[in-house]
This record gives structure tokens, C-alpha cells and sequence, in this order.
């Protein structure tokens, strides 16, 4: 089998300055702030999980374009994965957001998942995860509002975030299809995703906003509600992607969205560290996620 992936996929080592972060930074809303927050806390400990689980299969893939892209979503991920761990530390250590008993969570939850699902499973469960997050980046690129609205510098991380997450779609997929490719287990497993994504993030968005007294901010709460269902609709826009993956011929390439990302890609180059910097900080990740 050979990769469809249309595009090279490149690694870049960014270096985000965390200082001055607000504490509601996206347009002042609590509720939207917490809910993005929430993703943020599930990100590290999660991308090291489709690290691991796409690693396991590396050896049986023999396309060696595949092989390639392989290595570069697995540079892609641990440098997200550190980015987003700096970011959950500023708003630990800048705003006290009780995001330590959130984090051994996801770590315990995913530990659990290791020995309890096999490496098929874990890999299905990726491959569904990765398609989640290519078409809420996909929202964030074509709804150019969305990092517009965001504070300061962290607009440029989710930004770049977005971008890779692009890039690399298909890497989980193709990787999936070429070792099993069974169709049900696929779908289950995109099915199971939904569910833990949706069951996580908006638990800890709620104990975020109870921390923080804001659960009767109504206006932040139909702000959210706004958000998630009208303009950019966070959720409702993604709804018919999200179904195609249920069909039997999906292919996250089937929603070429090339172009959204082209024109990002220099502003993304003045956050990258220099190469030799960034071939250490890179190895140092992918060490750590192993
Ligand atoms: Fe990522
Ligand atoms: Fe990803």
C-alpha cells in the first residue's frame, strides 16, 4: 500500500514565550477560554499516546514515503506535545489553574488504555482522535476569526499547531489501513473518541469555570454557546466532516485543504528555533514519548 498523502510534512521546533498570558484569553470569555484550556491539558499526554501507538506498527510499514511521514508526525507531535505542556505550566504558575490533578488524570486514563486496549485498538483510537483534530484545525484555518480572536502570542501557537496537524491528517490513517484497515473497528473506535473527547474536555472546562466562580457568567456562557453552535460553530460546522469518517471509502485527503495552510507557513518561521536547536529539542521529545 502507499501513502496518499499529498505533502511533504516538514518538522519545525517553535520556542512560544509564555510570559503575560491572560487569564481569559480568548476574547475574555471564561467558558471559551476553559473549554480551549480543557483541550490544551488533554494534549501533551495524549499526543505522546498516538506517538506510541503509531511507533509500535513503524517496522511493518514498508512504503518507504509512508515510513518518512511516520518519522516526521512523530517530530510533529512531541514538539506540540511540549509546547502545550509549557503553556498548561503558564497557566498553572500564572494564574494558579488547578490543572495538576487534570493532568495525572490524563496520564493515568492513557496508562490504562496502554494495557488494557491492544496496539490495533490503541492505533484505531488514534487514527479516530487524528481526525478530530484535522477537522477542528481545519475550523481554526478556514475560519481565520477564530485565531483572530486570540490573545497575544498563543493566536501564532494554535496557529502552527493547526498547521502540522494538517500536514500529518493521514499519517495514523494510512498507517492503520496498510497494518488492518478493519472497517468496524475503525468506526468504534472514532465512535469511542467522540465520547472520552467530549466527556473530558467539557468536564474539566466545568471544573475550571467552578474554580474559578464562573459557571452563572451567563454572558460568557451564551458567548460559548455561540461559539460552539453559531459563529465560528466550533461544533456544528465540523459535523459533516466528521460523519464522512464513517464511510466505508473515507480518506482524510478526500478534504484537500492544501491551500488553507500555504499561506501560514511563513509566518510560522519566526518562532522556529534554528536548525541544530531544534534537532536537540526534537530528539529530546521523541525520547520522552517513547
Ligand atoms: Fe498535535
Ligand atoms: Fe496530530
Amino acid at each position: 500500500m502507499t501513502s496518499k498523502t499529498p505533502l511533504r510534512i516538514r518538522v519545525r521546533r517553535m520556542d512560544y514565550d509564555m510570559s503575560g498570558l491572560r487569564r481569559y484569553w480568548y476574547k475574555d470569555n471564561a467558558w471559551i477560554t476553559h473549554f480551549l484550556n480543557a483541550l490544551s491539558t488533554t494534549f501533551p499526554d495524549g499526543e505522546r499516546f498516538f506517538i506510541h501507538s503509531v511507533r509500535h506498527f513503524e517496522s511493518q510499514i514498508q512504503d518507504p514515503l509512508l515510513r518518512e511521514q511516520i518519522r516526521a508526525f512523530i517530530g510533529q507531535e512531541a514538539n506540540h506535545g511540549k509546547e502545550h505542556e509549557a503553556f498548561n505550566q503558564a497557566l498553572i504558575d500564572q494564574h494558579g489553574l488547578p490543572l495538576e490533578n487534570k493532568l495525572k488524570f490524563m496520564k493515568g486514563a492513557l496508562a490504562w488504555a496502554k494495557k488494557k486496549w491492544s496496539p490495533r485498538e490503541q492505533l484505531a483510537m488514534t487514527a479516530g482522535f487524528e481526525h478530530f483534530t484535522a477537522i477542528l484545525a481545519n475550523l481554526l484555518l478556514e475560519r481565520e476569526e477564530v485565531i483572530a480572536d486570540i490573545a497575544g502570542v498563543y493566536s501564532d501557537m494554535f496557529l502552527w499547531h493547526a498547521v502540522e496537524e494538517t500536514e500529518h491528517k493521514a499519517v495514523a490513517f494510512d498507517v492503520y489501513q496498510a497494518v488492518d484497515g478493519d472497517y468496524w473497528l475503525r468506526v468504534r473506535s472514532m465512535a469511542l473518541a467522540t465520547f472520552f473527547f467530549l466527556l473530558v474536555t467539557l468536564r474539566m472546562q466545568h471544573s475550571l469555570l467552578k474554580h474559578d466562580g464562573k459557571l452563572g457568567d451567563w454572558r460568557a456562557a451564551l458567548g460559548f454557546a455561540k461559539f460552539m453552535l453559531v459563529k465560528p460553530g466550533f461544533l456544528t460546522r465540523i459535523i459533516p466532516q466528521y460523519l464522512d469518517y464513517y464511510r466505508p471509502d473515507f480518506h482524510p485527503w478526500q478534504h484537500d485543504n492544501r491551500h488553507l495552510i500555504a499561506g501560514h507557513v511563513r509566518t510560522l518561521a519566526s518562532h522556529e528555533l534554528r536548525p541544530a536547536e531544534a534537532a536537540a529539542a526534537t530528539a529530546a521529545g521523541a525520547a520522552a514519548a517513547a
